[in-house]
């Protein structure tokens, strides 16, 4: 059955029909042509569609799309401004923290939701939070550098 539904993507409104099984995922990739949000496991295992809703990381390969009424979205082509890439992107570029890619918007979003909390965080507390996310390329050290150094910017 078809439902209207209503949310904020990237900034902007945007109004259409869903069916009430339809994930997030796939509204946003085969939809909007948001492709930055990737398919991987499917089973909200791997983290790579991860996007944020409200601020808060979740995976939208298991987020129906009707639960989506009402709410923020935002995707790795929201972050950033007038084409530049935000300060946490540059930091993943500038420490080596990004390989194939694959897995990185949804880790960037996540790390993101923990910057913009504005505390200090351990290594360990960055790991945690990043734990949701599978890499194959880069074994994760480079990815807690980075994360790590710009909060430490951002605070
Ligand atoms: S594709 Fe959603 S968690 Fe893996
Ligand atoms: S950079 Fe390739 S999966 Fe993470």
């Amino acid at each position: 059955m078809l439902k209207e539904i209503s949310f904020q993507i990237n900034g902007k409104r945007k109004t259409l029909k869903v069916e009430s099984g339809e994930i997030l995922l796939d509204v946003l990739r085969e939809r909007l042509n948001l492709t930055g949000v990737k398919r991987g496991c499917s089973v909200g295992e791997c983290g790579a569609c991860t996007v944020l809703i409200d601020g808060t990381p979740v995976d939208s390969c298991i987020y129906l799309a009707i639960w989506a009424d009402g709410k923020d979205i935002v995707t790795v082509e929201g972050l950033g401004e007038d084409g530049e890439m935000s300060s946490m992107q540059k930091t993943f570029v500038e420490e080596g923290a990004v390989q194939c890619g694959f897995c990185t918007p949804g880790v960037v979003l996540s790390a993101t939701a923990l910057a913009n909390k504005k505390q200090s965080f351990t290594r360990d507390e960055i790991r945690v939070a990043l734990s949701g996310h599978l890499c194959r390329c880069t074994g994760y050290k480079k990815i807690v550098d980075a994360v790590e150094k710009e909060m430490e910017e951002q605070l």
